[in-house]
């Protein structure tokens, strides 16, 4: 088990911090008010820096849109209604708009029909978490289960997770095959008289693959219970790079037995951060969401799900990139993005030490080694030093240990893709002539998988939650 040095530790805790000796730091409120240029000058300071890497395209995943243009105009767009309180309908129904022409247009991408409906969320994690409750309450309203239960597969968003834990429901988390697809099986022969619904990914966060929709979708009919298509990362990618030819499984409402899916608008939907869509297959599935509170002092309550006051500006950003993108765009945007994907595919297909996970990756490529390490395999952590001290920044997976690249709008830039081959070369050359040395960027890797070694983990992760919420001492 990797183990982590204290200096390790100490290089994290001060990379939480880096504007330590910088900048004043301040614990309390200042007595004077400081000049909007002041503070309008240390923000542009650290924006500028802190884009730059995201700039350079090496990044995997994160950035989405990465033109700054656009960034410009959908903050035009946001600071239109930056203030305004989309609780607040009658003051303004422009959100209603928004809000209402986002939904449709998402669910026409996704297949829906005139009975579709949905809401828009903060993100994809509230897109998650909102069904996962809808299903809860509707076990327990058409069937009185009290002990709900969900099937997911393993490689499903941790935000599942956080929802079950949440909510008080029994998750089942189910295998994935050869191919790191749910193994259906599995589902099937887990599915008691608690389970309320399946989930499956289009696709997942660590492969980027679709899980085989059609035939969670016949499962969830069978035994008429909800199956929710996560799409959050593919909803807005998959329907266009469908569109170009390239073969990419049902996942969405056209799959009979869909009753629910979330694609999110901040990540491909080429949108600031803070939306996501989240689409039910008729309204009385998305009722079992709403809360509404008849007899509270402060008088009649209403909101569709769990956030109170939302910002009007990001629903109207939201809805500026999706008409200023276009079906254009969102084309033009895939057919890069996938054929940047080919050739990352190629460039790991190309290194004998290393092996894809899954058969058709379309934007998203997760590798690891060929070989396990005591066959003589590389530890894939030390390909990933290598690629980190090149600039690039890909995700780590883990059981089985792997790097990803989710390719987005700013790794299609010309080049890139050729330099990563180059790269991803050294990386293995490097791997190989240093076999048994610890990774630096697996430190935190290889412990996870054991209730022991879980329990250090979380240890250190809450740990490191706690240290970047400590406002250093100077
Ligand atoms: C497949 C998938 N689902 C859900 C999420 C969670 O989205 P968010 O980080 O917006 O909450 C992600 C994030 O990457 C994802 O890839």
């Amino acid at each position: 088990m990797a183990e982590l040095t204290a200096a390790q530790i100490q290089e994290m805790l001060d990379s939480f911090y880096p504007y330590k000796k910088r900048f004043v730091t301040h614990r309390d409120i200042p007595a004077q008010p400081l000049s909007r240029a002041e503070v309008l000058a240390q923000i542009a300071t650290m924006s500028t820096e802190e884009d730059a890497l995201g700039d350079t395209g090496k990044v995997s995943g994160s950035l989405y849109l990465g033109d700054h243009e656009q960034y410009a105009f959908l903050t035009e767009v946001f600071e239109k209604f930056a203030h305004a309180n989309v609780l607040q309908r009658d003051m303004y129904p422009s959100s209603t708009k928004f809000e209402g022409e986002i939904v449709a247009m998402t669910a026409a991408m996704l297949g829906g029909d005139a009975q579709t409906v949905g809401v828009i969320t903060s993100g994809g994690s509230e897109s998650l978490m909102n069904p996962m409750l809808v299903y809860r309450e509707r076990g327990l309203a058409t069937r009185g289960i009290t002990a709900p239960e969900i099937i997911i597969p393993d490689s499903a968003h941790v935000a599942i997770d956080k929802a079950c834990h949440y909510f008080g429901i029994t998750l089942l988390r189910a295998p994935l095959r050869e191919d790191f697809l749910v193994d259906v099986d599995w589902v099937r022969d887990h599915i008691t008289p608690n389970t309320v619904a399946l989930v499956g990914s289009a696709g997942s966060y660590p492969y980027g693959l679709v899980d085989p929709i059609e035939e969670l979708g016949a499962l969830a009919l069978e035994h008429d219970i909800g199956l929710h298509v996560d799409g959050c990362l593919g909803g807005f990618l998959l329907p266009w790079i469908a569109r170009l030819g390239v073969k990419v499984p049902a996942f969405d409402f056209r799959v009979p037995g869909v009753t629910s899916m979330s694609a999110d608008t901040h990540k491909f939907g080429y949108a600031l951060k803070g939306t996501s869509v989240l689409l039910y297959r008729d309204a009385t599935l998305r009722r079992y969401q709403y809360f509404t509170f008849p007899d509270w002092p402060g008088g009649l309550y209403i909101s569709p799900g769990m956030s109170g006051s939302r910002s009007g500006g990001l629903i109207a950003a939201a809805w500026a990139a999706m008409l200023t993108t276009g079906e254009q765009g969102y084309l033009d945007a895939a057919a890069a993005i996938h054929a940047t994907a080919q050739k990352i595919k190629a460039a790991v297909q190309a290194q004998p030490e290393l092996r894809v996970y899954g058969e058709d990756p379309t934007f998203l490529v997760a590798f690891g080694a060929a070989r396990p390490e005591a066959d003589g395999g590389l530890d894939i952590f030390l390909v990933n030093d290598l690629l980190t001290s090149r600039g690039w920044r890909m995700n780590p997976d883990q059981l089985p240990a792997g790097l990803h690249f989710c390719v987005t709008r700013p790794n299609t830039r010309e080049g890139l893709a050729e330099e990563f081959a180059t790269d991803l070369a050294d990386g293995v050359a490097y791997a190989l002539a240093h076999r048994g040395e610890p990774a630096r960027s697996g430190a935190l890797y290889g412990m996870a998988g054991t209730p022991a070694g879980n329990d250090v983990v979380n240890f250190l992760l809450s740990g490191a939650l706690d240290a970047m919420y400590a406002v250093p001492q100077d």
